[in-house]
């Protein structure tokens, strides 16, 4: 037995009390327009989340070899690619921080000018109704590479949590609508909660990374960010890809502490635990299909292994059907194209 919950199994069972000849699941899947009514999952644009990545700078634009049709961007170029999405119906971005000023501490995470606080403030001038998620991690911004603080060569976390908030906190000044931290410590949704609300900003939502695992699909992304630890890995903080039952008690934890919305991560390994965290809670809750579920699609139809529209439209619904209300996706922009031509 999986994280199932048993009510699908039991409506299925009392529904087919009829056999074949009588029952005949295809009468239902005949034409266009019937499996169109009958469909339980509807994919829409309402839910896509487009990820970007922001860089110092005017008119930079540094491709991200591994994620085919994304780049690291200056904040005007990020912008009017944000704005593009809006106009193609995606709402909302996530934006993460790429830069060149690394240090121990990460500090440029919390630079008023940093790539991230650019980015939120050139978005929000050519796309106002669009809603602004940042990323809220030191990874970006450590020269060693890791998501907190180092105390004896150990990510400590309590150290860390400061340093979180403090970032969380530039990210709400800048204008972010929605803070998402991403680095696994214990105990940062309540500290950048409560550093929210004492810097004015009650109103920003948390967008916990609740259930993140030590996952080899972040590939592509730690290219694209230059956010590869210079030493050891992340199993120290992030999940062990083997656990369910763990990935309940942390939703449970970051929404005691006041988390607005929850997200599993990555998506498509994890579509049980996306099935039971959608039980547990009323909260919203969100997949992230990162980019080595990205960069796979690519590479496999670049090669014409797999036809990407097919593939990436079925996998997103997946996601969907499994639960989630919010996929976070670097297909977000070619979904809603797509979505707007499929019936
Ligand atoms: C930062 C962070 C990562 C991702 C999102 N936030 C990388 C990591 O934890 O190593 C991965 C996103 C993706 O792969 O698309 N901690």
């Amino acid at each position: 037995m999986g994280l199932h919950s048993n009510l699908t199994m039991n409506a299925m069972f009392s529904d087919s009390q009829a056999g074949f000849p009588t029952a005949r699941p295809r009468r239902l899947r005949q034409g266009v327009t019937l499996r169109r009514m009958v469909r339980e999952t509807r994919l829409s644009v309402d839910q896509l989340v487009l990820p970007m990545f922001a860089i110092a700078g005017h008119g930079h634009e540094v491709p991200i070899d591994a994620m085919p049709g994304h780049a690291r961007m200056s904040s005007d170029l990020l912008a009017e690619r944000a704005a593009r999405a809006f106009a193609a119906g995606v709402p909302a971005v996530l934006l993460f921080g790429v830069t060149e000023h690394k240090d121990e501490l990460g500090t440029k995470s919390f630079d008023p000018h940093g790539e991230v606080q650019e980015a939120i403030g050139a978005v929000k001038r050519v796309a106002p109704e669009m809603v602004i998620i940042t990323d809220v991690c030191l990874c970006e911004y450590t020269s060693h590479g890791h998501c907190g603080i180092l105390r004896a060569g150990q990510v400590d976390n309590d150290v860390s949590l400061e340093a979180l908030a403090r970032a969380a906190v530039s990210h709400a000044d800048a204008g972010a609508d929605i803070v998402a931290p991403s680095d696994m410590m214990d105990g940062r949704v309540g500290a950048i909660r409560a550093a929210l609300d004492s810097h004015g900003h009650q109103d920003v939502a948390i967008l916990s990374y609740a259930a993140k695992y030590a996952s080899g699909f972040y590939g592509p992304f730690r290219e694209a960010a230059g956010s590869t630890p210079s030493f050891g890995d992340r199993r120290g903080y992030q999940m062990d890809p083997a656990n369910g039952r763990e990935a309940l008690r942390e939703v449970a934890l970051d929404i005691a502490e006041g988390a607005d919305m929850v997200m599993v991560k990555p998506a498509v390994a994890y579509l049980d635990v996306v099935a039971a965290v959608r039980q547990i809670t009323t909260l919203p809750v969100a997949a992230y299909h990162v980019s080595g579920e990205y960069s796979m699609i690519k590479a496999a139809a670049a090669r014409g292994w797999l036809d990407e529209r097919t593939v990436a439209l079925e996998v997103l619904t997946g996601i969907t059907r499994a639960g989630a209300d919010l996929v976070i996706t670097y297909y977000a922009e070619d979904a809603a194209a797509w979505l707007k031509e499929t019936l």
